[in-house]
């Protein structure tokens, strides 16, 4: 005997929301859709709903994946008496106070709440290179936790809503931050008429190799050792001007480095210039 797979709602069709929605149809998930403009089902076996309502009473899981905080209320604010007794999980990007705010909100109406994270583009999405983080309702999660496999390697964080938002948004630093400084790598070789495609062979190994590091740092901070063991703060400050310099001497901005050398320097004028680099993390909050 085959397991009947839990009837599934998708609201939003955008870039993510059709992929969630595929890969919730391409596992054998009744998969009912609604969109704000018409037309995005296309090329999708699902269900097309004829509004917001209609959709989220078809299934008692509910995926919403909007553009923000804001369309999420816009769409659901008007069908929040259906929500009794569903489980709604919001893969919309969004803060950590908004994914409180929306659990306290579905919850006032009867439903469960999980906020998600999507750590994935939509190519992944369906396989297990993919991973989504939730944050809320632990029974929920726990009796959803199939269908949501079929999304992505999903990763229950624990019962405070604004978890996944939160670890979603330092993933996405730590990733925006490695852009940047790729952004400012190609711009520094490509302004010489250096080989860019020499660039791109060298940076992702140095890049691999440099993120053996984090586990680390994340360990120093934690216990407040920042001890350097090769690599100084001091020796490192001095290093980083030359390659504002040399920024400057082939006429690249300096907007994207400008803020780590700024950091450095701050570092070695609290007196922390004989530590090691994870010590500066200290300086962008009051650590309680
Ligand atoms: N794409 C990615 O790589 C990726 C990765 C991780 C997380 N995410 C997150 O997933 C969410 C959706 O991303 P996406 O790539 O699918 O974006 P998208 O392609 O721009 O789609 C946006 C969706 O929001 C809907 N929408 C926008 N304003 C609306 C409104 N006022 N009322 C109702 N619906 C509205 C759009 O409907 P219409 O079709 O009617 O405009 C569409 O369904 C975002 O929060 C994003 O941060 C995306």
């Amino acid at each position: 005997m085959t397991v009947e797979e839990t009837p599934v709602t998708v609201l939003g069709l955008g870039a993510m929301g059709r992929a969630l929605a595929a890969a919730l149809l391409g596992n054998g998930h009744k998969t009912t859709v609604w969109n704000r403009t018409a037309g995005r089902a296309e090329g999708l076996d699902a269900t097309v709903a004829r509004s917001a309502g209609e959709a989220v009473e078809a299934s008692p899981l509910v995926v919403v994946c909007l553009l923000n905080h804001d369309t999420v209320h816009q769409v659901l604010d008007p069908v929040g008496d259906s929500l009794a007794g569903r489980t709604v999980v919001n893969l919309t990007n969004g803060t950590p106070a908004q994914a409180r705010e929306m659990a306290s909100w579905v919850g006032e109406r009867g439903g469960r709440f999980l906020d998600g994270g999507i750590m994935a583009v939509p190519p992944m999405i369906g396989t297990p290179a993919g991973l989504i983080l939730y944050s809320g309702v632990r029974q929920a999660f726990e009796e959803h936790e199939p269908a949501l496999a079929h999304l992505a390697t999903a990763r229950y964080l624990g019962e405070d809503p604004g978890d996944a938002a939160r670890y979603d948004l330092a993933l996405l630093s730590a990733m925006y931050g490695m852009f940047g400084g790729f952004f400012h790598g190609a711009a520094l070789v490509d302004s010489a008429k250096a080989s860019l495609p020499t660039f791109a062979e060298l940076v992702a190994p140095w890049i691999n190799a440099m993120t053996a590091s984090l586990p680390r740092m994340a360990e120093s901070l934690a216990s407040g050792d920042h001890a350097a063991s090769f690599s100084s703060v001091q020796m490192q400050a001095t290093g980083y001007a030359n390659l504002i310099d040399a920024s400057r001497d082939q006429g690249v901005s300096t907007l994207l480095v400008e803020p780590m050398g700024s950091l450095l320097d701050r570092g070695v004028a609290a007196g922390l210039g004989t530590g090691g680099l994870s010590a500066l993390i200290e300086l962008l909050y009051a650590r309680t």
